[in-house]
C-alpha cells in the first residue's frame, strides 16, 4: 500500500467529472487500498478518487479515521438515490487546506454503489455520515465544498487559496 499525493484546489482533475468504474480489476481494488491509508495519513474522513488524480468514481469513507474497521466504506459508483431534510455544517477539505466554511446538505440520505467484490451496497445516512457521502460524491461531479458558498466567499477564497499555494510552490 501505499500513500498518494493529494491534489489541490486549482487542479483540473478536481473540476473534471469522473467516469464510471467499469471494472473492478486489480488496478481498482489497488487504488481503494491507497486511498484508504491516504485518507487515514491525512487524516480525514473521506476522500474521492479526483483527489488523488484518478477521475474515477471510487470514494472512501470513514468516520473512525482507522479506529474501528467496521466504520470503513469504499463505495465504486455511489449515488444519492434519496435525500431528506437540510442540515447546516462545516466541512473542510483535503483538498482546500485550511478552509472551513458551513454548508447546507441533506440531513438523511440513502446511498447506492458497490463495493469492491461487486456487490451492491444500500446505505442509510444521516447527520455527519450523509454530510461525507454528499461531499465525495461532489467530488465526483467535479465540485468542491467551496462551489456551495456565495459567489463572492467563494471567489475570496479561491483568490487566497491561489496567493497560498503559489507561495509554497516558491
Ligand atoms: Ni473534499
Amino acid at each position: 500500500m501505499a500513500v498518494l499525493e493529494i491534489i489541490k484546489v486549482g487542479h483540473p482533475t478536481l473540476e473534471q467529472k469522473a467516469l464510471p468504474v467499469e471494472n473492478i480489476n486489480s488496478e481498482i481494488v489497488e487504488l481503494a487500498k491507497n486511498m484508504v491509508e491516504t485518507m487515514h495519513q491525512a487524516p480525514g474522513i473521506g476522500l474521492a478518487a479526483p483527489q488523488v488524480n484518478r477521475s474515477l468514481r471510487l470514494i472512501t469513507v470513514d468516520l473512525s479515521v482507522g479506529e474501528h474497521p467496521d466504520q470503513l466504506i469504499i463505495m465504486i459508483n455511489p449515488e444519492i438515490v434519496d435525500r431528506e431534510g437540510e442540515l447546516l455544517g462545516e466541512e473542510g477539505c483535503l483538498s482546500v487546506p485550511g478552509i472551513y466554511e458551513n454548508v447546507l446538505r441533506p440531513a438523511r440520505i440513502q446511498v447506492r454503489g458497490y463495493d469492491l467484490d461487486g456487490r451492491e451496497i444500500v446505505l442509510e445516512a444521516e447527520d455527519l455520515l450523509a454530510r461525507v457521502f454528499c461531499h465525495e460524491i461532489d467530488h465526483l461531479e467535479g465540485k468542491l465544498f467551496i462551489d456551495r458558498l456565495s459567489p463572492l466567499k467563494r471567489h475570496l477564497i479561491r483568490n487566497r487559496l491561489k496567493k497560498e499555494l503559489s507561495k509554497k510552490k516558491g
